[in-house]
C-alpha cells in the first residue's frame, strides 16, 4: 500500500487524474474503473481540460463503472449514469459502445449482475480501478458485512448510506433502498487501485481502514492485501493517521 499525502482537494485531484492520464497514455486501450460521488469531480474536471487542450485521447478507453441504484432511470439526475454523463462521458470523446455502467432498470437485477461481472471478463479486466471511501469503509457499495462479496451483486443499502446520500434526494424517502454493485473480487482483481480521499470527515474511517487488522466491517480494509493499491488523501482525511 502506498500512500501519497496531498495539501487539499484541488492537489488530490490533479494528482489522481496525472495516474489516470498515465495510464491512458500508456495504454490507449485501458479499462478504467470509475466512481461517482463528490470526491471524483475535480479529478474529472481536471481530465477534461486535458483532453481539450489536446493531451489525451479517449478514443480507444474502455470504462466500467463500479455500481448504480436499483430502479433510478437514466434521465433521473441521482442516477449514476446521469452523473457520469454530465461530469466526463458528455465532456471527452470516449466512444459510448465503451461506456460501461449497471443497468439499474434491468427488471431481473440478479442477471444485470451476472451480465455486468461477464462485460468486465470480456474486456479482459480492469486495468485501473477509481475508488472513494464511504463514510462507513464502502467501497462501490460493498457495504460492512460479515463477509466479502466476490462479485457484482444487488446490496441493500446500509441506513448510514441511506443518511450520508439523502442530501442529494429532495427526501429521505426516495433515497434508493437498493443498488448493483462490482464485489470486492471485482475490485480486488483490478491491476491497479487508485483511492481518493479528502476533507477530515473522513479521517476516522481512512485510519480504521488502512491502520487496523482487515475486516469486512470495513470493506475497503482489504485494499491493503492489494499488490498495486495508491491512496491519494490531503492532509485533513490523514490527520488520525501516521504517515
Ligand atoms: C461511488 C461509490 C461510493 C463512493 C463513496 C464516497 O461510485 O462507489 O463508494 O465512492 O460513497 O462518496 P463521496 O465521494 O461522495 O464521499
Amino acid at each position: 500500500m502506498r500512500i501519497i499525502k496531498v495539501r487539499d482537494y484541488q492537489d488530490m485531484s490533479r494528482k489522481a487524474a496525472n495516474v489516470l492520464s498515465a495510464q491512458i497514455i500508456l495504454k490507449p486501450n485501458c479499462v478504467l474503473g470509475l466512481a461517482t460521488g463528490s470526491t471524483p469531480i475535480g479529478l474529472y474536471d481536471q481530465l477534461v481540460d486535458w483532453y481539450g487542450k489536446g493531451d489525451l485521447d479517449f478514443a480507444l478507453v474502455k470504462t466500467v463503472n463500479l455500481d448504480e441504484y436499483v430502479g433510478l432511470p437514466a434521465y433521473n439526475d441521482q442516477s449514476y449514469i446521469y452523473f457520469m454523463e454530465k461530469h466526463l462521458y458528455s465532456r471527452v470523446n470516449l466512444d459510448p459502445q465503451n461506456v460501461n455502467i449497471p443497468n439499474g432498470m434491468n427488471a431481473d437485477p440478479q442477471a444485470e449482475c451476472r451480465r455486468y461481472e461477464k462485460i468486465i471478463d470480456d474486456l479482459g479486466g480492469i486495468d485501473l480501478q477509481l475508488l472513494g471511501i464511504g463514510n462507513n469503509g464502502h467501497i462501490g457499495f460493498n457495504e460492512p458485512d460479515n463477509i466479502f462479496y466476490r462479485k457484482t451483486h444487488v446490496v441493500d443499502l446500509t441506513e448510514s448510506t441511506i443518511e450520508a446520500n439523502k442530501r442529494f434526494f429532495e427526501d429521505v424517502s426516495m433515497v434508493p433502498r437498493q443498488a448493483i454493485t462490482m464485489g470486492v473480487g471485482t475490485i480486488m482483481q483490478a491491476k491497479k487501485i487508485v483511492m481518493i480521499a479528502n476533507g477530515e470527515g473522513k479521517a476516522p474511517i481512512v485510519k480504521e481502514a488502512f491502520s487496523k487488522e482487515i475486516n469486512p466491517l470495513i470493506p475497503a480494509s482489504i485494499l491493503q492485501l492489494h499488490p498495486d493499491f495508491t491512496l491519494i488523501a490531503d492532509e485533513a482525511a490523514l490527520s488520525l493517521m501516521d504517515v
